[in-house]
């Protein structure tokens, strides 16, 4: 079982410093416990994947102390700060467009171009923040495919020994996850119902639609009420490949001593901007971490597509190639 220790200075000051030195922190939130990483570290943000056994990358909350650094990752119109003065800290979750230089890893948005992120206002939360001074990622603490934890025990029982340390402050107060209200568009949407409603929120935005995609293809709905957009390269990408074609770029998993290129040599001939690898040593964490990013960067029309090289379909691999699919526009 992990380390539950109840919240004190002591602790609070321990949760901060694991986030800080990229490890995972369960963390309570007035919503519902959360299972938190620096959100500007990918290797830490695949741990999370990794705890929660995701068989995907959905894209995960940013949590931040207050809407001064919530500015700092995303682009705030005046109609979103004036929803933060109005509900921050809270529970409600704004989707915003993310800002260029954002510094957040590519995996915490799963590669698209908007942020979720929130300001807690639970007192414990706010300290670890400000302690560890990064924005915090954080789903719920619990496995895939279980309810969101509301306690200490629940978390615990539900991630066993995939999380090291659970910062225990007693049963969450609202113990529901947060509304996610979409402000990326021109349409002000709540993709996920929560604490905050959309009576709550029609003073301030006029008409309030709520599109939780129970009308979407079955296919592109990650889960129940939730809508949810994916990234895919524009260029075509062609999965397990076991040697690359003429005009292609490769994204590589682990050795390529033995990846061709089809009109002759080898990979490494290939030239930097045609060739990366998610993890040279084949470990699958630091491969989630830059999966996104690379993706994008092989993204380009000087490709003709991008081929990937097998990925094993074990632990966070599972994840990988879920999104890789999507990518691909490829049935699993
Ligand atoms: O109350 C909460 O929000 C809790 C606590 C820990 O803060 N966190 C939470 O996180 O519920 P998670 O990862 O379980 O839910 C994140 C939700 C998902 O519905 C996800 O699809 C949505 O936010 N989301 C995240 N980024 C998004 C984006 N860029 N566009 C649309 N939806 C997004
Ligand atoms: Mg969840």
């Amino acid at each position: 079982m992990p380390r539950i220790v109840a919240a004190n200075q002591d602790s609070i000051t321990e949760a901060a410093a694991l986030i800080a030195g990229g490890e995972l922190a369960v963390l309570p939130t007035e919503t519902v416990y959360g299972l938190g990483a620096n959100a500007l570290d990918g290797k830490a943000v695949a741990k999370i994947f990794a705890a929660k056994n995701r068989p995907s990358f959905n894209p995960l909350i940013s949590h931040v102390a207050d809407t001064h650094d919530a500015a700092k990752y995303v682009l705030m119109d005046d109609r979103a700060r004036q929803i933060a003065d109005a509900f921050w800290p809270g529970p409600l979750t704004l989707i915003l467009p993310k800002r260029a230089d954002s510094g957040m890893n590519d995996l915490v948005s799963a590669g698209l171009p908007t942020l979720a992120i929130r300001v807690p206002s639970h007192k414990i939360m706010q300290a670890v923040i400000k302690q560890a001074g990064v924005p915090i990622a954080a789903p719920s603490a619990n496995a895939s495919g279980e309810p969101s934890a509301t306690t200490p025990k629940h978390a615990a029982e539900s991630l066993g020994e995939n999380v090291p340390f659970i910062l225990a402050a007693g049963m969450c107060d609202v113990g529901l996850e947060s509304t996610v209200l979409d402000l990326s568009g021109e349409d002000a949407v709540i993709l996920r119902p929560g604490a905050i409603t959309a009576e709550d929120l029609k003073p301030y935005l006029g008409t309030v639609k709520i599109d939780t995609g129970a009308h979407e293809k079955a296919e592109d709905i990650k889960s129940p009420g939730q809508l949810l957009k994916h990234y895919a390269p524009a260029i075509p990408v062609r999965l397990n490949a076991v040697d690359v074609e003429e005009g292609e770029a490769l994204l590589a998993f682990g050795s390529t001593k033995f990846m061709a290129i089809k009109s002759g040599g080898n990979v490494s001939n290939l030239p930097d901007d045609a060739l990366k690898n998610l993890s040279e040593d084949g470990d699958l964490i630091e491969a989630a971490a830059n999966l996104f990013m690379m993706l994008r960067d092989l993204d380009s029309p000087n490709h003709k597509a991008i081929a990937v090289m097998n990925i094993p379909n074990i632990g966070l691999g599972v994840a990988i190639n879920d999104r890789l699919h999507r990518a691909a526009n490829a049935p699993p």
